[in-house]
Parts: C-alpha cells; structure tokens; sequence
C-alpha cells in the first residue's frame, strides 16, 4: 500500500523532449503578492550574515579522510567533527542560498524554490545560532540538530524538481523551448553539494548509532557490488513487473565476494537507475516481438584504481544526436504519468522523483562525489552500455560546486 498522495515509482520520466535551441527571454512569472527576496522574508542581519559566508571558502574532505576519522569515534573525535560541521556547514548552506535567489529566468520566483531556500535559511540560521560546541553535552544537543536538518531537507530534490519542471512547462507553452544551460549547470552544482551536506551531516550522525559490523558510519568497508547490484535489481524489476506485467532477467557477472570500502546506498541509488532505464528501453523494444527479451547484462570489473560496473542491454541504444540530452535535467522520452501542475503543493508532503528524467545526471553526481564517473555508450538499433567508475582509492577531494 502507498501512502496517501504518493505517486507511483515509475521507471522512467516526463515525456517533454526539450528540443530548439532558441534561447528563451527571462521569464519573471511571480505569483502576485509573494514575496521573492531573501530580504522580504528574513530580517537584516540574517540576510548580512548569509551572504558574509557565501563569500567564504567551502573546505572539502574525503572518502579516505572519513574512513581514517570514523574509526574509532570516541569523544574528541566526535567533538571535533561537530565543531568542523558547524563552522563548514553554513558556508555550504550559504552558497546555495544565494544561488538560489539568483536564478535566472524567473525561477528564483517559483514557490517550490522559494521553499526549498526557505529550507537552507532556517538551517543556515540553526547552526548559526548554535553556541560553541565545548564539551560532550553540546556535541548531543548539536547532533540532535543536525538530524532535525537533515530531516527537513528530505524532499529538497522532488521540489525543486518540481519548481524546473513548472518553468519547463512555462517556456514550452510560450514556444520558448531551450536547452537552459544555466539552470542545468545550477542543478548539476545544487544536488552535487546536496549529496556533499548529507553525505557529511548522515556520517556524524551515523558514528552515534551503534556500531554496524563492517561499517564507518555510512561507510561499508566490505561493500559487494555483486550483493547491491542484486538489491538494485530486484527493486527495479519488481517496479517493471507492476508498470509493463513482466520484467526482462538481469544477469551479474562477478564474485561475491568481492568487496571494497564504499557507501552502499549511493552504490544501490546508481545501480537501480541504470538499472530500471535498462528495463524500460528491452521492455519497449521486445513488447510486441516474437522473440524473448535478451537478458541485460552487468559485469562488476575489480581494477586497482577504479571499481567499474557495466550495465549493458539491447534495448536499442540512444541517437547519437540525443545523447547530450540525456544528461539534462529537461530531458526524458518517457511518457508521464504524472502531470507536474498537479503533483502535491511543495509544503504538502512528499513529491515523488521518479518521472522527472533526473535518474542519469542525479547518478552521475553520485558516481562523481567519490571521484568516480558515469558514461553511456549506444549502439543506435541495438543497445545501451552504461559504464560506472568508482574510485577505489577514494583520496580524492569532495568536488565542491
Ligand atoms: N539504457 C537505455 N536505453 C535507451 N535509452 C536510454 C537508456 N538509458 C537512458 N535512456 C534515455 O535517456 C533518457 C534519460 O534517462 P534518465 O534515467 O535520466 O531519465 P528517465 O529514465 O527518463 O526518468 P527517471 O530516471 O528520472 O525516472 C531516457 O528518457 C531515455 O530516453
Ligand atoms: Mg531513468
């Protein structure tokens, strides 16, 4: 049973092909009577001290840095982090926050942005407001505040989503359809740094949980590609099995018992993206062919400096002229199930994701946090080979938007 107002994962998304290179005009479509600025909203001080850290340098860590600190969380250890989150932590929210208010085309107007920089304010101004982190009873209260933010920006992605795809729409209606470099380079800056704070705030959090054998925090050190591969696919089959009434086989090619220190539900999130787009293109393909689905294929390669999984299918592959659209935020072929005026309000509950074409750039993040990659290879008229590279070093620095 779904909860009440979810919509239904689907395996793919909005079926706007945003074809047309004209540049749109800016479109400044504000709802009257709402106030858009940081400054209606928020008093002085506030806003001052937003943008005096919006100045400040962004400090970066690692999978390694986090690995080494988490190992033995004991007091100091615990001390520390929190004091480095709440200096780091409202510079990063910062930076986004004035991002945000300065988006172009109007969208810095729309309600659901203007919700999700409320999000980052009213954090920015928690940790903000938080006193000096001395002793061991001020790293609970604070820890205790962390996962009040960490709750509240839990929908941070559908809404903002939702907020695109409504300027989506606005253009298309007005035949200004365009490619919006922009807003695709903001997202692309904006989710990345997401997965940055939570993946910082989850692991201070995760270090008060009880210990997890095998585990630094959010941390596997043992992690198996093969074990997460098979989580991933059985989650996206059963999602094309409800859609299409069947679901091609998916065959893993490795050991195991092959394991390397990563964060599985990043591996999983990857996984059953590719995954479920893999599903969806043999589906389509062999729905009314005599001859069986071939099954899809993913091999996990053990390198020395790259863990790297290949999910290949023949589901007919991608034009070479599409293939840069795919890594867009405004680009699915899919058909929608569901229409974006009438997904929830942004302050009414969840929104659900899937459907907004966002499964490739938002993995492709994830796979790039880490120091890894994600590419897509087609064959037009036979398949797909999706390659995803994690870097199993992991010295690489957070890449900081
Ligand atoms: N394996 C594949 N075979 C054929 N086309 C693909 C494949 N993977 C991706 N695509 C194309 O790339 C587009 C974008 O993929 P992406 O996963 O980003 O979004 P989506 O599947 O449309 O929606 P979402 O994943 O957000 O539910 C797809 O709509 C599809 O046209
Ligand atoms: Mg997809």
């Amino acid at each position: 049973m779904m909860a009440p107002g979810a919509a239904p994962a689907i395996l793919s998304g909005f079926g706007f092909a945003v074809r047309g290179f004209a540049r749109a005009a800016a479109v400044a479509s504000r709802s009257p009577g709402v106030s858009v600025r940081l400054i209606d909203s928020f008093n002085k001080e506030l806003v001052d001290d937003i943008f005096a850290h919006a100045l400040k340098k962004q400090t970066g860590v690692s999978l390694k840095y986090m690995l080494d600190f988490g190992q033995n969380p004991i007091e100091r250890q615990m001390l520390l982090s929190a004091q480095f989150l709440h200096k780091e932590l409202p510079v990063r929210l910062a930076h986004r926050v004035a991002e945000l208010e300065n988006l172009p085309y109007g969208l810095s107007a729309k309600k659901a942005i203007l919700q999700v920089r409320d999000w980052y304010v009213e954090s920015f101004r928690d940790l903000r407001s938080f006193p000096a982190v001395k002793d061991i009873n001020d790293e609970m209260k604070f820890t205790e505040m962390l996962r009040h933010v960490y709750r509240r920006h839990a929908n941070a992605v559908p809404v903002m989503a939702k907020g695109v795809s409504e300027l989506r729409e606005e253009l298309r209606a007005r035949q200004q359809l365009t490619e919006l470099p922009e807003i695709h380079q903001f997202l692309d800056g904006f989710y990345l740094s997401r997965i940055g704070i939570r993946i910082l705030i989850g692991q201070h959090i995760a270090l008060h949980e009880p210990p997890k054998s095998n585990h630094i925090g959010l941390i596997c050190t043992r992690c198996s590609p093969v074990m997460v591969a098979q989580d991933a696919i059985n989650d996206a089959r059963s999602i094309c099995m409800r859609e299409y009434g069947d679901a091609p086989e998916v065959s893993v090619y490795g050991s195991p018992d092959f394991t390397f220190p990563y964060v599985p539900s990043h591996l999983h999130h990857m996984l059953f993206e590719l995954v479920k787009n893999s599903l969806r293109a043999v589906q389509d393909r062999f729905a009314d062919s005599d001859d069986p689905a071939p099954p899809i294929r993913l091999v996990v390669a053990e390198g020395g400096e790259d863990v790297t999984l290949k999910v290949s299918d023949e589901g007919g592959g991608i034009p070479r002229s599409g293939l840069a659209n795919i890594w867009t935020y405004l680009y699915s072929t899919a058909k929608s199930p569901v229409d974006p005026r009438h997904v929830d309000d942004a302050d009414s509950g969840p929104v659900v994701l899937a459907g907004y074409g966002y499964g490739l750039p938002i993995s492709r993040l994830y796979a790039r946090y880490f120091g890894g990659d994600l590419q897509i290879i087609s064959m037009e008229g036979y398949g797909t080979d999706a390659y995803l590279h994690l870097n199993r070093l992991g010295t690489s620095q957070e890449p900081l938007p």
